[in-house]
């Protein structure tokens, strides 16, 4: 199975400039890197410019939640096929940022799982739990399940939280197989604190195909160096 990287920029670089040259650093240091699919997330404000610096590279656009409406008064709104416009591939949806920060509930993530499905995007599902999955994928076709990508992201093991610290090699092992059994067809990723010194270890006998990447994804050389280890770990 194909391994996957999905680089998460939450609200970062500063400026608009910086996002391009960002993009442009991170496409020349993944030239030489095999077996492994590089998903770029950056803010909405960024994806047409990393986007236009993307082309040709064959590192998809990805944006880091979307509207589960398709149209009409939903003021601050994006709608599913306002992304696909911009050329995104990927959507995060049920960051745990966003649980904590902006209310969104189960229900919410549940409503962008089925739109992202219905619009052609690859919902990254983020889940700290059994229940979330289950609550996210309610309505969803078991036949679609394998279009779906579920990142396990506790919210305690995100390396901006104070005292955060990647979860135990275990513990993902652990909980990647019960969410396994929910949606076996599915791709699991675990993303908190994932670097190029801790990613060979989660990726032992197939506990996960890739990660979610905060931090480590905004340091070019750093974050080819995860690269190559996911590729061929
Ligand atoms: P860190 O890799 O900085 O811990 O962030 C994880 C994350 O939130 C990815 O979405």
């Amino acid at each position: 199975m194909e391994r996957l990287v999905i680089a998460n920029w939450k609200m970062n670089p500063k400026s608009l400039n910086l996002a391009i040259v960002l993009a442009g650093s991170v496409k020349r240091h993944l030239r030489d890197t095999h077996g492994v699919r590089v998903v770029i997330c950056p803010p909405f404000p960024y994806l047409a410019a990393v986007g236009r610096q993307l082309k040709r590279s064959g590192l998809p656009l990805g944006a880091q939640d979307m509207s589960s409406e398709e149209e009409g008064a939903h003021t601050g709104q994006v709608a599913p096929a306002m992304l696909k416009a911009l050329g995104c591939a990927f959507v995060i949806l049920g960051h745990p940022e966003l649980r904590r920060e902006s209310g969104e509930t189960d229900f919410m993530v549940n409503g962008k799982l089925r739109a992202a499905l219905k619009a052609g995007l690859v919902p990254v599902v983020c889940v700290e739990n059994v229940a979330q999955l289950m609550k996210a994928l309610k309505g969803v076709s078991k036949s679609s399940y394998g279009k779906i990508k579920v990142a396990y992201e506790p919210s305690w093991a995100i390396s901006t939280r104070k005292g955060a610290k990647p979860a135990r090699p275990n513990e993902v092992r652990k909980m990647v197989q019960r969410l396994g059994a929910i949606a076996p067809s599915a791709t699991f990723l675990y993303g908190g604190s994932v670097s190029a010194k801790n990613a060979g270890v989660f990726l032992k006998k197939g506990m996960v195909q890739g990660f979610l990447v905060g931090q480590a994804s905004l340091k070019p050389r750093e974050f080819a160096h995860l690269v190559k280890k996911t590729g061929f770990g």
